[in-house]
């Protein structure tokens, strides 16, 4: 279900594609652009306030000039038909050399580099991602069917054990999807809660309560550092014996006819690891309080389960867990009606994006029964298309289907937290109070 629409990238000539984008480029209304939106990682400690300066921006225009200290200046793309229109050009749009927004600072002082499938592009990406391709198609997410069905119903059996009081976002939404990446993985089950720590460490560097230390070269060096030792050991230990696992194509993988090299090696790891679980655990967390802040919602879908697919792509939308990639030009051409010089960084706000008005009718509501909720592009669009979309998709369905008929009641039992992060993020708790039908 991968999201459509008329292009909005457009060469300097084209009054048709210039007309699909909000045209207003970045035009001053009453009081200062929420441009700290993009940079500042506090901003995204209240989610409700990040979306209604979102909505603001899209009165604005759909494309914003951002200079901020210690940026490289860039282009914050928050118009949807844009954000597709520049994905499905990704000669004109690549994602190297930094696809991730960083300070200008961080990035001159690194000391280790990361390399996975979102820094390549063409022809390196293709041969990259074909690799894992399969293990990600439908068909194969689908016999994982009995796995989710069974750690949904240990979920819904510890909610129950717990006894009506618990932070669903460590104690459900967490677990769950780190479990099933990284049986894929085929990593030993006593390893889980490494992983869990380094993946928080390397998306969550900018947050004091998940950072290991400040932030510096240092310490993000340190968090890969940790990732490549035990990858390391991993592929050694599938190359003399190789299993069915997803480690194991890793590990024998070969590009072009050569084993893949170390760097790259272990970005794969890395990023399936990493991506696979985090996200979807926002996901899930973030969906459970859309549904504990709109009870008639929750009540519509206990009443109408065949509603969960599109409840899934409603919470998809809501919660947008991946909050950017970045893009750099390759030629001068035009986003939106603006000029774009070869070179310039573009940032797709995927969050905004979810939230523009011209497509989505009131962004600001969740809604499990909106029309078009599959129109979201949380997951990217074009050859970068999260490869794990389908069992993100899986995983939620499964979980949501076992616990929402059990629900008697539910409601928030404080204040959540989310995840200070410019990048990746989501709930970092929920305190939930509930009762569950026998
Ligand atoms: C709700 C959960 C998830 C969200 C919101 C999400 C979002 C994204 C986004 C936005 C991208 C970049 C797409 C683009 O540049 O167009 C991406 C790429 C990727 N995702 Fe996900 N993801 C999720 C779950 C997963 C899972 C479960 C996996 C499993 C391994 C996964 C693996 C990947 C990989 C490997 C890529 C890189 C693809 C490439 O560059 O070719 N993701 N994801």
């Amino acid at each position: 279900m991968a999201p459509t629409a008329t292009s909005a990238l457009s060469r300097p000539t084209s009054p048709v594609d210039r007309a699909a984008c909000h045209d207003r480029g970045m035009q001053a209304i009453g009081a200062p652009a929420p441009y700290d939106i993009f940079t500042d990682n506090e901003r995204w400690g209240d989610l409700d306030d990040w979306n209604r300066s979102a909505v603001a921006l899209h009165e604005r225009g759909g494309i914003h000039r951002i200079e901020r200290d210690g940026f490289s200046p860039f282009w914050a793309v928050v118009d949807h038909a844009a954000v597709l229109g520049i994905e499905r050009n990704p000669a004109m749009f690549t994602n190297g050399p930094e696809p991730v927004l960083a300070a200008r600072a961080a990035i001159d002082s690194r000391l280790m580099e990361i390399k996975t499938l979102i820094h390549m592009d063409a022809p390196e990406h293709f041969k990259y991602r074909r690799l894992t391709a399969d293990w990600f198609k439908p068909a194969s997410i689908k016999r994982l069917g009995d796995r989710l069905d069974s750690l949904s119903r240990e979920a819904v059996g510890k909610l129950e054990a717990l006894g009506g009081e618990c932070d669903f976002a460590t104690e459900i939404a967490l677990p769950y999807p780190l479990q099933v990446i990284l049986r894929i993985l085929g990593l030993p089950e006593q390893d889980y809660p490494r992983m869990l720590m380094l993946t928080q460490q390397l998306f969550g560097g900018e947050d004091p309560d998940l950072q290991r230390d400040a932030p510096t070269p240092e310490v993000v060096a340190e968090v890969l550092m940790d990732f490549y030792g035990y990858f390391s050991a991993l592929t050694s230990d599938r190359r003399s014996a190789p299993t069915d696992d997803l480690a194991t194509l890793i590990a024998n993988g070969r590009i072009d006819g050569e084993p893949m090299p170390d760097l790259e090696t272990m970005g794969y790891y890395t990023i399936v690891a990493t991506a696979g679980h985090d996200t979807t655990s926002s996901a899930m967390a973030g969906g459970m309080q859309a549904l504990i802040d709109h009870p008639e919602q929750l009540a519509r879908l206990q009443a109408e389960p065949d509603l969960l697919p599109n409840a899934v792509e409603e919470m998809i939308r809501w919660t947008a867990p991946v909050r950017h990639f970045m893009r750099t030009a390759q030629e001068d051409t035009e986003v939106c009606g603006q000029q774009i010089k070869a070179g310039d960084w573009l940032y797709l706000s995927y969050k905004a994006a979810n939230l523009d008005p011209k497509v989505f009718d009131d962004p600001l509501r969740f809604d499990i029964t909106r029309p078009n909720a599959d129109k979201q592009v949380s997951f990217g669009y074009g050859v970068h298309f999260c490869l794990g979309a389908q069992l993100a998709r899986n995983e939620l369905r499964s979980l949501f289907s076992h616990l929402v008929p059990r629900l008697e009641w539910i409601e928030l039992a404080g204040d959540p937290s989310t995840m200070k992060s410019t990048f990746v993020g989501g709930h970092k708790t929920l305190p939930i109070r509930y009762e569950l039908k026998g």
